[in-house]
């Protein structure tokens, strides 16, 4: 895994699924299956009304609790339906995740949005999980690198190289979510390392230290031959995350 320093990531996107008794019974499960976290760190990212409870339901365990999207105003005011920031932390988030493919591609995200909600992320002390990853049309067009490049520098440009310091990337391919088509490690692996390049480009230390985690069809099954890759440092995953035993192999494949 890595270069040794990066802790693992493994991280639960429930995206809009669950209810408050099935995910108890989860989570229940994953604070029974966890153990002492080991060398990886397990983050679940519930739907916004269930982080309360499940801020309960983890308390006292090594997991981490994020937000799937959070608004780009920081100051509190009339934004009816948005979750700020501040409001996350407040009921125990540590991590948000940013620039999901599925608001960029079914709510109109922008490049510039996300950079608005990466930046709200850390002004409210969270970790901005940043999503970036191509089509399936970009990817037969060979725009992978291009697009990629892109939606990490749209963060670099605006915000700078540090920013990347207290931020989590996840490349996720569209084509991959929720297909059953997983890229495979070396498709993986050589955008994991086009994207620790473009940061160590501008800081080598940043870059080292930045973990990549890899999403897209994650199972059981071939969660460790993709965290077995040089620069993937855990996974981002979805439906999966829904299934304890599942999520939890997932989880020990990284922790080793
Ligand atoms: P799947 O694991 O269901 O493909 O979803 C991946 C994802 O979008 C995680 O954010």
């Amino acid at each position: 895994m890595g270069v040794g320093a990066r802790t693992p990531i493994v991280a639960g996107n429930w995206k809009m699924n669950g209810a408050l008794n099935a995910s108890s019974d989860l989570v229940a499960a994953l604070v029974a299956g966890v153990g002492e976290g080991g060398d990886a760190e397990m983050l679940l990212c519930p739907p916004f009304v269930y982080l309360d409870a499940a801020a309960r339901w983890i308390e006292s365990t090594p997991i981490a609790l994020g937000a799937q999207d959070l608004a780009s105003e920081v100051e509190p005011g009339a934004y009816t339906g948005e979750v700020a920031g501040a409001m996350l932390a407040d009921v125990g988030c540590t991590h948000v995740i940013v620039g999901h493919s599925e608001r960029r591609t079914l709510y109109g995200e922008t490049d510039d949005q996300v950079v608005a909600k990466f930046r709200a992320a850390q002004s409210a002390g969270l970790v901005p999980i940043l999503c970036v990853g191509e089509t399936l049309a970009e990817r037969e067009d060979a725009d992978t690198a291009a697009v990629v490049t892109r939606q990490v520098g749209a963060v670099l440009d605006v915000l700078g190289v540090d920013a990347l310091g207290e931020a989590v990337v996840a490349y996720e391919p569209v084509w991959a979510i929720g297909t059953g088509r997983t890229a495979t490690p070396d498709q993986a692996q050589e955008v994991h390392a086009l994207i620790r390049a473009l940061i160590g480009a501008q800081s080598a230390t940043i870059a080292g230290g930045l973990r990549i985690l890899y999403g897209g069809s994650v199972k059981g099954a071939n969660a460790a031959e993709l965290f077995a890759r040089e620069d993937i440092d855990g996974g981002l995953i979805g439906g999966a995350s829904l299934d304890a035993s599942e999520f939890l192999t997932i989880f020990h494949a990284a922790s080793g």
